[in-house]
């Protein structure tokens, strides 16, 4: 079959190298891609944000599995369009990417249906959200509503700082993402990330992750899209995973059937996990990333037969076979990401892992220019690998970033730190 990826992040070079390798793949093509992607699939230019462009550029090339990464694209209906053109298509509709897009409407599903997450409220004025600030006191977290690039929330300590952040966030910090504000009950535990998959109405886990959000080691340092993951997430024991299954997500799915718009996707669950007890924090409707460079690593080409199954509701008949191991990713970074970085600088290396099986090198922001691979973006390279235990990915991982020459770049020296 003819399949065809939308996005140019390493989660999209992992999906790539992953579905690549599955002998139902006969021409794979991404968009826009990467220099990494380009190994393993046709890269064109497209813009991935128009439905209709996505639809008539599937035509042309005769697709017959449309993939979306991003969430942008399916908050702006490019699922829709792909479904609306009969052609097979991974990613919810808009009104099911709501679940991501709209913080309010997540919410409101977990009231709806009972599921555990954090007690709130929900302003569309400024007056209103300080008062019900003063009332609670701090800490409290403030969100902008819509999709803020993961920058839209912020964690506040005291009382003015949560008053500054109300007024910023209506003064339009985060543009139109913040004419809304959702206010939220500041939760402690550990947190961790589930993956499913939902056809609608079946639901397939397909396995847990933790990442790590902060720029440098110890946890510190600016918020980033993740600078390292690693899969399985041990806080996810079987017992709280039962739990999030019968009280968080099996209510989110069929909550959204029962209304009319039923999720058909991967739903990337965020937790907060105490005392046992795991309660949402965040859906997003696409996988995370870099968290999915190290599920694909660990499903390999089996990701196209589970991806394939939830676009055609077929997920009752879907099974994954695990192999009993651990995957690790740490990305490495311009420097100075998340701020201001350089482009352009040429990185070395990147064959290190040529002959080893249980390693990748997946690409992100990188691209080729007169036959060398340059950095071009802020998150730029993961490296991922498998073991049978965390610590064995763990040091197969660190001893391979050593061989990448790239003095421009930086990484985190603790990923996994908390399981290790
Ligand atoms: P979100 O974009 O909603 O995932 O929030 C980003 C990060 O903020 C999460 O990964 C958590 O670390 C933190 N966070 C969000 N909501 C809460 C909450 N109610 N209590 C504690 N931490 C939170
Ligand atoms: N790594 C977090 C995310 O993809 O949202």
């Amino acid at each position: 079959m003819n399949i065809l990826i939308l996005g140019s992040g390493g989660r999209e070079h992992a999906l790539a190298w992953a579905i690549s390798q599955n002998p139902k793949c006969d021409n794979l093509i991404c968009a826009p891609g990467n220099a990494g992607m380009a190994a393993v699939a046709t890269c064109l230019p497209l813009d991935i944000m128009d439905g209709a462009a996505v639809v008539a550029f599937a035509q042309q090339h005769h697709i017959d599995f449309v993939i979306i990464g991003p969430e942008a694209p399916l908050a702006a209906g490019v699922g829709d369009a792909v479904r609306g053109a009969n052609i097979l298509c991974f990613g919810p509709n808009a009104d099911a990417a709501q679940l991501e897009a709209s913080k309010a409407f997540t919410k409101e599903i977990c009231a709806a249906c009972n599921a555990p997450t954090a007690a709130y409220g929900h302003f569309s004025d400024a007056a209103a959200a300080r008062a019900y600030v003063q009332t609670k006191g701090a800490p409290i977290v403030i969100k902008a509503d819509g999709l803020a690039a993961g920058k839209g929330v912020i964690m506040a300590m005291t009382l003015p700082e949560a008053l500054a952040a109300v007024d910023d966030m209506f003064d339009g910090q985060f543009g139109n993402a913040g004419t809304e504000v959702v206010i939220e009950e500041f939760m402690t535990g550990e947190e961790a990330s589930f993956f499913i998959l939902s056809d609608g109405k079946n639901i397939l886990p397909i396995g847990t992750a933790q990442d790590h959000k902060r720029a440098y080691d110890g946890d510190k340092g600016p918020n980033t899209g993740g600078m390292g993951a690693y899969s399985p997430a041990a806080v996810m024991t079987d017992a709280v995973t039962q739990k999030a299954m019968s009280e968080i997500i099996e209510p989110t799915i069929a909550e959204m059937a029962r209304r009319g718009t039923p999720f058909q996707g991967v739903l990337f669950a965020g937790f907060m996990v105490e005392n046992g007890q795991p309660r949402l924090v965040e859906y997003n409707v696409r996988f995370g990333d870099p968290e999915c460079q190290a599920l694909c690593i660990r499903l390999g080409a089996q990701m196209l037969e589970v991806l394939l199954a939830c676009a055609e509701g077929t997920l009752d008949k879907t099974q994954v076979n695990w192999a009993d191991d651990h995957a690790l990713t740490i990305v490495m970074a311009a420097n100075g990401y998340p701020g201001d970085y350089q482009k352009g600088s040429v990185i070395g290396g990147l064959d290190c892992a040529d002959d080893d099986p249980k390693a990748q090198i997946f690409h992100a922001g990188t691209k080729e220019i007169d036959g060398k691979i340059t950095a071009n973006g802020g998150r730029v390279l993961n490296i991922t690998t498998r073991g049978d235990t965390l610590a064995e990915a763990h040091e197969r991982a660190y001893a391979l970033i050593k061989k990448i020459n790239w003095p421009e770049g930086f990484y985190r020296k603790d990923i996994g730190w908390r399981a290790l």
